[in-house]
């Protein structure tokens, strides 16, 4: 591979289709997602991408049944408290982006617990986004600043596109590369500020089937792209 992005990012998008099209409920899909995260994260630190960030739940998908968003929430904590371990155990940090409130208890400790075990790792960052979204995110960082600067932490001067990195939920660099899997072709409210070079790289299989190679694709992709960030050549 010629040249591994710093930061990728993915939508993992189109459990549910993938699940109904096997005349399966929504769930099963989910299911087979997060297996199939947790199969690319281990990809990914071996291939050498420093960052992974990846949507799991937005804040706009609480509009769905209480039954899919507490299996979700199950879900996560299951990784959390057992099939994280083995990306702590491969050096991968686990952070999560987004906000907490609205989240169960049981839910915000699992994340508390995986994050706490796995701060010392440093090959590659893998930034879960749960009860994310990224005019949310812009709007908490606006508040963060507010305060910041009545509280003289900061000064106007200060505020250029670098220190916005620092109230973001975490200080991640820009987006590299972007995948959304599942057909559409739209950002859903991710990630909008640290997205604002990224090569998007849109592909209709749905998440679950979404494999090692296909992320290898993509960064393929990503090599042939002249990244000119407003600069003529
Ligand atoms: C993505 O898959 C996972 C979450 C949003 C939690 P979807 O659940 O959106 O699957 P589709 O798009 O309905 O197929
Ligand atoms: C985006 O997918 C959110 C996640 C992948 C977690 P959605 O399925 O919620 O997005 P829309 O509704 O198709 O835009
Ligand atoms: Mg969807």
């Amino acid at each position: 591979m010629k040249k591994v992005p710093t930061h990728v990012a993915i939508i993992m998008d189109g459990n549910g289709r993938w699940a109904k099209e096997k005349g399966e409920k929504r769930s099963y899909g989910h299911k087979y997602g997060a297996k199939t995260l947790e199969t690319l994260a281990l990809h990914a630190k071996k291939i050498g991408i420093k960052y992974l960030s990846v949507y799991a739940f937005s804040t706009d998908n609480f509009k769905r049944s209480v039954e899919e968003v507490s299996f979700i929430m199950d879900l996560l904590v299951y990784y959390c408290k057992n099939r994280l371990k083995r990306l702590g155990e491969e050096g991968v940090r686990v952070v999560f982006s987004g906000r907490r409130e609205g989240l169960r208890s049981d839910v915000l400790d699992a994340m508390e617990d995986i994050t706490k075990k796995t701060s010392k790792n440093s090959s590659c960052t893998l930034n879960v986004c749960l009860n994310y979204g990224g005019q949310e995110e812009i709007i908490d960082s606006f508040i963060k600043l507010h305060n910041d600067i009545n509280n003289d932490d900061i000064k106007l001067e200060e505020i250029d596109r670098e220190t916005l990195y620092k109230y973001m939920y975490q200080n991640l660099p820009p987006i590299d590369l972007l995948i959304r899997t599942g057909k559409e072709h739209r950002l859903s409210n991710f990630m909008l500020y640290q997205m604002f070079y990224a090569e998007l790289y849109f592909v209709d299989t749905y998440f679950p089937d979404f494999k090692c190679k296909d992320l290898d694709e993509a960064i393929k992709y990503y090599n042939n792209k002249e990244r000119r960030f407003g600069n003529a050549k």
